[in-house]
């Protein structure tokens, strides 16, 4: 498991840059952390490596962000999902098993939904601008 300590909005970015270098085409992240956790700020810094200059805000309305860069990357927002169904109504399970990088927010609500090895991203508020972020593969 890997453990970061962010004190800033730019850190946690720096923080998710830092991590995207060791993912790879195929590989699935599972993001926790609640509500204004920093999860978009994370995936933003992610973005500053996979997908250069593509533009990250949060899919909570449009559930599924598809970007294009040096990888595919979808990114998903599962705070209004909540069935199988919905899942496979939104394309998620052709995205889980191609080559994107799948990177999804809100994973509390999807347990019936990830797929056999992921990536576990946990971002816990702990006090004011304070953040800690563990990384660790499940499988
Ligand atoms: N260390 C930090 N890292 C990230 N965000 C921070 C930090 N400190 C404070 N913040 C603030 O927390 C908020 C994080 O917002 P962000 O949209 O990234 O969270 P989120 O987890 O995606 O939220 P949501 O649950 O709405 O999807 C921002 O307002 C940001 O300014
Ligand atoms: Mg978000």
């Amino acid at each position: 498991m890997k453990k970061y300590l962010s004190h800033s909005v730019e850190e946690t970015e720096n923080i998710g840059q830092e991590f995207a270098k060791t993912l790879k085409p195929g590989d699935v992240v599972a993001m926790y952390g609640g509500l204004g956790a920093g999860k978009t700020a994370f995936v933003r810094g992610m973005a500053k490596h996979l997908c250069p200059d593509v533009l990250v805000t949060s899919p909570t309305f449009t559930i599924m962000l598809e970007y294009t860069g040096k990888y595919r990357v979808c990114h998903f927002d599962m705070y209004r999902i909540s069935t199988f169904d919905d899942l496979y109504n939104i394309g998620y399970f052709d995205c889980i098993d191609s080559d994107a990088i799948c990177i999804i927010e809100w994973s509390e609500n999807i347990p019936f939904g990830l797929p056999d090895r992921y990536i576990k991203l946990t971002i816990n508020a702990l006090e004011d601008e304070v953040r800690e972020i563990t990384a660790e593969e499940i499988k």
